[in-house]
């Protein structure tokens, strides 16, 4: 596709979207805002909006206890048989439960009591906080034999898969990646990590929480062992939504959560006082699930079933080699490098742009001072400028605008009205 920076050229691209309709799924409170978060929270569809008000009027309201029989009670299955098809597994193989972080903690646990002759666990420097946090607590847990391993990255935006495969050796009982780097954006191949992986008789826990509707996941086609992944972001499932966890048939009867609790027992109901674990992916459920967050998950996944994985996929694609092609163009020589890979195969579904003044050049954004728009892209430290690209609401326009209004900020210094003083929330 050939690009030019003209603004003719974004509306004509946005015109001949043939997903250009799902925008109207969503929310907008404020046209004049461009939503690039990238991605800690989707934005809202509109159909999750009106769930929202029938969930606490007619099934909690007037319903009561009884909507649990009707509504609730197998939403966490009936969700993960909905998620399933957008991340290549099959029905029965996903369920909708707890955080990502304690979802990793369970089927990491799991794991490691499973392949208990083995003592190390394999990460790697681009992995989510959280995901080292909970695997640092798991040695702890196993005891002084067990070790951690993290592969390396030599130019801060891929990871070096030559110190990743060796560092995965015969004593290595599970690999822990994110398939999409919630930095720079690297996408693994999955294929290429999971036959190595399990060539070494090590298991594969993927965290997709940036990759699940952001790109075409294949667990089955790829023999995946298991994954988990959070529901807010590209799934636009709503703030603090629960998780969702995978776990390959083949492994099911053979694991064992480590929170015994009574949604993942046999019969709940029979309020028999010794555990035992249900058939199938319910045994890694563990308590009640918080209701009207995970009732409101349904809309985003009917959402993006509709518009199709690859549709998605082939837009953003698109979408971020125009928004790299007006980096080049327009921001050169304003002290922006690429944070993200620049092979789109080798990319998710969101961009970074370091910038010795990132944090400052982001608030500008957030807080036009003239007639500018609002522009939500987010940060992460130390430099990076974080770009969401959602093909079902983001457009041509829109990244076009970010472009021509991140070169304003900079050329003009409207930055330096703000302070490098991190806010809580970045
Ligand atoms: C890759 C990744 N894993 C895990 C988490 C944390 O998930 P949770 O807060 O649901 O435990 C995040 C949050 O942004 C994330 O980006």
């Amino acid at each position: 596709m050939n690009f030019d920076t003209s603004e003719n050229f974004a509306l004509k691209m946005d015109n001949s979207d043939p997903l250009k309709d799902f925008r109207n799924h969503f929310y907008f409170a404020d046209k004049n805002t461009i939503y690039l978060d990238g991605n800690s929270l989707g934005r809202l569809p509109l159909k999750a909006k009106n769930l929202i008000s029938e969930i606490t009027q007619t099934q909690w309201g007037n319903q009561l206890i009884e909507s649990w029989n009707s509504h609730w009670y197998e939403k966490p299955v009936e969700l993960g048989n909905k998620i399933a098809p957008l991340i290549g597994a099959n029905e029965g193989e996903v369920v909708v439960s707890d955080s990502t972080s304690v979802n990793l903690y369970k089927l990491a646990h799991a794991a490691l009591k499973y392949n208990s002759v083995k003592t190390r666990i394999v990460s790697d420097v681009f992995n989510f906080p959280t995901d080292l946090y909970i695997l640092q607590g798991l040695l702890k847990e196993f005891g002084p034999s067990y070790h951690l391993t993290l592969a390396q990255s030599s130019d801060g935006i891929s990871i070096d898969l030559k110190d990743l495969k060796e560092k995965i050796d015969e004593n290595t009982a599970l690999v822990v990646l994110s398939l999409v780097a919630f930095k720079s954006s690297f996408l693994y191949d999955a294929q290429q990590i999971t036959d190595w992986a399990h060539k070494k008789g090590a298991l594969v826990l993927w965290d997709l929480s940036h990759a699940a509707g952001a790109v075409p996941v294949e667990l089955d086609k790829t023999n995946a062992d298991l994954a988990v992944g959070c529901t807010y972001k590209y799934l636009n499932g709503g703030p603090g939504a629960p998780a969702f966890l995978y776990v390959n048939k083949k492994w099911q009867e053979k694991l064992a959560s480590p929170v015994q609790g009574w949604f993942g027992d046999n019969r709940p109901f029979e309020f028999d006082l010794n555990y035992q674990p249900a058939e199938g992916i319910r045994r890694f459920l563990a308590g009640t699930p918080p209701v009207i967050s995970l009732m409101t998950i349904e809309p985003g996944l009917d959402t993006l079933q509709e518009a199709g994985i690859k549709n998605l996929r082939k837009k953003s694609i698109l979408q971020s080699e125009y928004f790299l092609f007006l980096t080049n163009e327009i921001l050169a020589g304003l002290d922006f490098t690429s944070g993200s890979p620049t092979d789109p195969e080798q990319r998710g579904s969101h961009i970074s742009l370091k910038h010795p003044e990132g944090y400052r050049i982001c608030q500008a954004l957030i807080h036009p001072q003239k007639n500018a728009p609002k522009i939500i892209p987010d940060f992460r430290e130390p430099d990076n400028i974080r770009f969401g690209i959602t093909p079902l609401y983001t457009t041509f326009g829109e990244l076009r605008e970010t472009i021509f209004r991140l070169k304003e900020i900079v050329t003009t210094k409207e930055f330096e009205n703000f302070s490098a003083t991190r806010k809580v929330v970045t």
